[in-house]
């Protein structure tokens, strides 16, 4: 056999002696990032085992550090296997398409997030799928519009911008009652204020899917877009995964990183997070120009008590709630009024998203995203805010001034 010459210098760069550090033990998780993943040989390409994370095939299916993340994420919410997807809305995504075929139905909730009902109205439609539109309040709606067709039911608690809190409870028992599948939006309990897969804590009621936006307080940073989706049952989750492969729905190993790294402080930020929109989301009751304040915490916000029910024993019993609230600015204002209001906050931007460390406002259409009255809700412009990280006095004088400046009384 002919030696072969020494390599040149650039494939020995490439080529270069390296074995993964063993003996290095730090709890900080590596960052192994990979498109290819080599086999030693044919015989150990073909029998590789992508079905359960024994080994690797390709690293858009999966990296050490994915598996890792993926690992932590099923502990927070309380399930068994989980998917990273490169956003909250592709996990949505992932989902619709990995369960419905033409002639199937899909019962989405009106205060949904509304790229989720943009996703059925269009896409969805396209492949015959029909979309149904569910009162979130009434869960006697929820039962009537299941059909046979009925193959996937979202559930959202609180819902959207208007942050209505559901009877999960109920809604779930509905759905395994006529034994249709049940994905959560889970974004804003984000596994700490209650078990998605065990609402009462006694194994009996839970969902089938918990679809989380990571993008929010897992990294809660505001710079990197991730979602996941975590499920109980492998059958349903090998589904799901099948349809993740098929659609190449990777993501990027620095950021999965970064969630990783802000994980550790998750629940301590989220505490921060709410304490600071209650303080807020009740001096905002006070103030003339506020017909209402949507917040599930509040007493009087629509379905306070099965907030209550869920999320009450939470926090040594104080309950646990997201940082995020919307307002009624009473119908007397005019919209460029409300506007101004947005406009006047220096330290609120006007941006969408939540969970990170800075304030966030957004006025909304709201008749323009709802396919039902809402007469749950008092007359006037919705406008949400999520509260950042920033001291809570500081947001409530900017939030006085614009009062003051844009909504004065009289
Ligand atoms: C309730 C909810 N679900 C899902 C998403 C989508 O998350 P992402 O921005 O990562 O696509 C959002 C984003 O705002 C959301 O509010």
């Amino acid at each position: 056999m002919k030696a072969m010459p020494p390599p040149h210098l650039t494939t020995q760069l490439i080529h270069h002696d390296y074995t993964p550090p063993s003996g290095f033990t730090a709890p900080q998780p590596a960052v192994h990032k990979a498109s290819t993943v080599i086999f030693p040989d044919v015989a150990a390409m073909r029998a590789r085992e992508w079905k359960d994370k024994t080994s690797y095939t390709y690293g858009l299916h999966g990296t050490p550090t994915t598996y890792q993340l993926e690992e932590r994420l099923a502990t927070l919410e309380g399930g068994q296997q989980c998917l990273l997807v490169p956003s909250g809305l592709a996990a949505i995504a992932n989902v619709c398409l990995a369960l419905l075929k033409t002639g199937d139905e899909v019962l989405i909730p009106d205060n949904a997030y509304g790229p989720n009902k943009a996703l059925a109205e269009v896409e969805l439609s396209h492949y015959g799928v029909r979309h149904v539109i569910y009162d979130p309040l009434d869960p006697s709606d929820l039962a009537a519009k299941i059909t046979p067709a009925t193959k996937l039911v979202w559930l959202e608690a609180p819902g959207s911008v208007t942050l209505e809190f559901p009877d999960l409870l109920e809604q779930v028992r509905i759905c395994r009652e006529r034994d249709v599948t049940t994905v959560l939006d889970n974004t804003w309990g984000a596994g700490l204020a209650f078990c998605p897969f065990d609402l009462l804590g006694d194994g009996r009621w839970g969902v089938d899917i918990s679809v989380h936006a990571l993008t929010k307080y897992p990294r809660g940073g505001g710079d990197v877009l991730m979602g996941s989706i975590t499920t109980r049952h492998a059958p349903l989750h090998l589904r799901i995964k099948l349809t993740h492969m098929r659609l190449g729905l990777g993501v990027g190993g620095n950021d999965v990183e970064a969630v990783l790294r802000s994980l550790p402080s998750m629940a301590l930020r989220y505490q921060a997070h709410d304490t600071a929109a209650r303080q807020l989301a009740l001096w905002m009751q006070d103030q003339d120009a506020i017909a209402q304040v949507l917040h599930p915490a509040l007493s009087g916000s629509p379905g306070h008590v099965h907030w209550q029910q869920l999320c009450g024993a939470a926090q040594g019993g104080a309950g646990a709630a997201a940082g995020i609230f919307s307002v009624v600015i009473d119908a007397r204002y005019r919209q460029d009024q409300v506007d101004a209001f947005c406009d006047a906050l220096k330290l609120f931007k006007i941006g969408y998203s939540w969970g990170g460390p800075i304030s966030l406002v957004v006025p909304y259409d709201l008749p323009s995203m709802r396919n039902s009255a809402t007469s749950h809700l008092r007359p006037g412009t919705v406008v949400r805010f999520s509260i950042g990280l920033e001291a809570v006095e500081d947001l409530r004088a900017d939030l006085a001034q614009a009062l003051e400046s844009a909504l004065r009384a009289g």
